[in-house]
């Protein structure tokens, strides 16, 4: 792996950044052939933007605009216009709180990758865990999908699952669910900066 140049990564985090330190930690491991060039927040001071800064990774918060849940097209352009001047190839949404629209998904076509705490289609949207013990489900998890129009709903990369046990506590099954994301998203990341995902229609292809 050490003579393919490591690819170039672009996280935009909006919480703890716990997700961002796992794929820190695998780059600098060489689990994962790639470099984080630079961390963006739409969050001042959030998590994220400090662990970055323990890591001597670049970081910066950049306005999201008026809207609650998205980028204003302005923001959206300043988001785009930084990423690329940090040479950023891949963009990993790592607790991003903001729906992308179509101006930044076009500037990163099928670059573009989440990590939502379920297996999708089942319980999109905000705390999924909660969701998960709500309806009741035994069998919760983790899915790595690239980013499309929709919310939680581009082609699956990669799903691990997570059981509910019988006295979990929504802090408990969402402590369990993130030790699964920081294993399955470093692992998906090298997959995917490896070229060794095809995607046709809504199915992905190991090769
Ligand atoms: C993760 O649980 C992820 O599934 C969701 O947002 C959370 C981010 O957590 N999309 P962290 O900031 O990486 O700790």
């Amino acid at each position: 792996m050490s003579n393919v140049p490591k690819t170039g990564l672009g996280v935009l985090g909006s919480g703890k950044g716990s997700n961002f330190v796992a794929i820190a930690e695998a780059c600098a491991r060489n689990e994962l052939n790639a470099e984080v060039r630079l961390v963006i927040s739409d969050v001042p001071g959030a998590g994220i933007l400090e662990r970055a800064g323990e890591r001597n990774i670049p970081n910066r918060h950049l306005e999201p605009g008026p809207f609650r849940t998205k980028l204003s097209e302005e923001a959206e352009a300043a988001y785009v216009e930084a990423l690329r001047a940090a040479g950023a190839e891949w963009i990993v949404l790592a607790g991003f709180m903001r729906i992308l629209k179509g101006g930044f998904l076009r500037a990163f076509p099928l670059r573009v990758v989440n990590i939502h705490p379920s297996l999708l289609p089942s319980f999109p949207g905000l705390r999924a865990w909660q969701q998960a013990l709500d309806y009741g489900v035994k069998h919760t998890g983790v899915t790595v999908h690239l980013v499309d129009q929709g919310v939680d709903t581009g082609p699956i990369v990669s799903q691990a699952t997570v059981p509910v046990l019988d006295d979990d506590t929504p802090e408990r099954l969402h402590t369990r669910i993130q030790e699964v994301e920081h294993r399955l998203y470093p692992e998906a990341l090298q997959a995917l900066v490896s070229g060794g995902v095809r995607v046709r229609g809504r199915r992905s292809y190991r090769n």
